[in-house]
C-alpha cells in the first residue's frame, strides 16, 4: 500500500519534471522542493534572521494564544484540528500545548506532502506532548480536500500557516479557497497565514539571504532530479535568482543557466537543452494586502471573522467562516 503510493507519487514527479523542462519557459513545481534534504534546508530557512515570516507568526501564536484558542473552542464541542502543510509543526506546537493544558477536546490531524517531515513531527509530538491525540496524513492539498469532505462527524478547525497559500497565484488561490469552503460546515473555521506587503528590500532579503541557504534550497530541486531520475545537472552552472514585484506583490524565484548546456535525464531517456541565461521558474511567494485578502475571500464565498497580526504588521493570520 505504502509502496504503491510512493511509486505513484514518483511517476507524477517524473511526469511533472519532463513536462516542466520541455515547455517554454521552463518551470519546476515548488511542491517538489520538499524531499528529505529539502525539508532540512527549509527548517534552516525558518530559523534564518532574514526569513521574518516564521518569527512573526510565532509571535502571533504565542502572544495571542488564548484568543485564538477561544475562537477554536467556540461552543466547546469536540473538534478536529486539521493542518494543511504542517511541516515540523514548529509554530503549531505553541497552540497545541496551550489547548492541551486547558483540556480542550480536539484531535490534531497534520497533513503534509512530505512523508519524512510527518514522521519527524509525529515522533516529536509523542515525546513533547504525549497526551495529544495525533493522526498524521500524507497528501497534497487537493487530494486531501476530497478526503476532508468525509470528516463531517466532528466540527473542523482548519489551519494553514506559514503563508503556504502564497505558492498559488490569485486565480488558483480562489479556487483552492472555494474548494476548502465546500468542505466546511457552518460552524467550521479556517485560520490562514498571509505574508503582508512591506518594504521590497525586506521581502527580497528573505529569499536571497547572504548565507545562501535559500540558494541551496532552490538548487536542491535539481539535485533531487539527479537523485530520483538519474539526471546529471551540474548545479554550479546555475544561479539562484529571486525577484519581487512590489506592484503585484509576487516574489518569483528562478534558476538561471550561466552557460549553454545539455542535461541528460537517464530515467526518462531525455536530453534537455539550456541556452545561456535560460531560466527555470521554481516558486511563487505571494505577498498580500487586506484588500486583496478581502477580495479573495469574497470570490471564494468566505467571510472574514477576525485577524491577528504581529507588532510590525509584517504578517497576518486571518480567520474565515463560510459565508451564508
Ligand atoms: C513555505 C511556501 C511559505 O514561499 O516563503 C521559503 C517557501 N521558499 N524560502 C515561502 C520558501 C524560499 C515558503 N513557503
Amino acid at each position: 500500500m505504502e509502496q504503491a503510493k510512493e511509486n505513484q507519487e514518483n511517476n507524477t514527479f517524473k511526469e511533472d519534471v519532463i513536462e516542466g523542462l520541455t515547455r517554454f519557459p521552463k518551470r519546476l513545481l515548488s511542491k517538489y522542493f520538499y524531499d528529505k534534504k529539502g525539508d532540512e534546508i527549509f527548517q534552516q530557512i525558518m530559523s534564518m534572521p532574514e526569513y521574518y515570516l516564521t518569527d512573526c507568526e510565532m509571535e502571533i501564536l504565542s502572544t495571542q494564544t488564548a484568543d485564538i484558542s477561544r475562537l477554536f473552542e467556540s461552543d466547546y464541542t469536540p473538534f478536529e484540528l486539521i493542518e494543511l502543510g504542517a511541516g515540523d509543526g514548529k509554530k503549531t506546537k505553541v497552540l497545541l500545548k496551550y489547548m492541551l493544558e486547558k483540556q480542550v477536546d480536539f484531535v490534531y490531524k497534520p497533513i503534509d506532502i512530505s512523508h519524512n517531515i510527518l514522521e519527524i513531527l509525529e515522533k516529536d509530538l509523542n515525546q513533547k506532548l504525549p497526551t495529544l491525540r495525533v493522526k498524521t496524513e500524507i497528501g497534497e492539498y487537493f487530494g486531501v480536500l476530497e478526503r476532508l469532505k468525509n470528516y463531517t462527524q466532528r466540527r473542523k478547525v482548519i489551519l494553514m500557516l506559514g503563508s503556504n497559500i502564497g505558492n498559488l497565484l490569485h486565480p488558483q488561490a480562489i479556487s483552492f479557497l472555494n474548494k476548502l469552503k465546500n468542505t466546511m460546515n457552518d460552524e467550521d473555521i479556517l485560520l490562514m497565514g498571509f505574508d503582508q506587503k512591506k518594504s521590497p528590500d525586506k521581502i527580497l532579503a528573505a529569499y536571497n539571504d547572504s548565507t545562501k541557504i535559500t540558494e541551496a534550497f532552490n538548487f536542491n530541486i535539481l539535485e533531487r532530479i539527479n537523485r530520483e531520475l538519474g539526471a546529471d545537472f551540474d548545479v554550479k552552472k546555475f544561479m539562484h535568482w529571486p525577484s519581487y514585484n512590489p506592484e503585484s506583490g509576487t516574489t518569483k524565484s528562478f534558476l538561471v543557466a550561466k552557460e549553454e548546456m545539455y542535461v541528460y535525464l537517464k530515467d526518462a531517456d531525455l536530453t534537455i537543452h539550456f541556452d545561456r541565461w535560460e531560466t527555470i521558474h521554481t516558486e511563487i511567494s505571494q505577498k498580500y494586502t487586506d484588500d486583496v485578502i478581502q477580495w479573495l475571500a469574497n470570490e471564494a464565498g468566505l467571510e472574514i471573522v477576525t485577524s491577528f497580526t504581529d507588532k510590525k504588521a509584517y504578517y497576518k493570520d486571518y480567520v474565515f467562516q463560510k459565508r451564508n
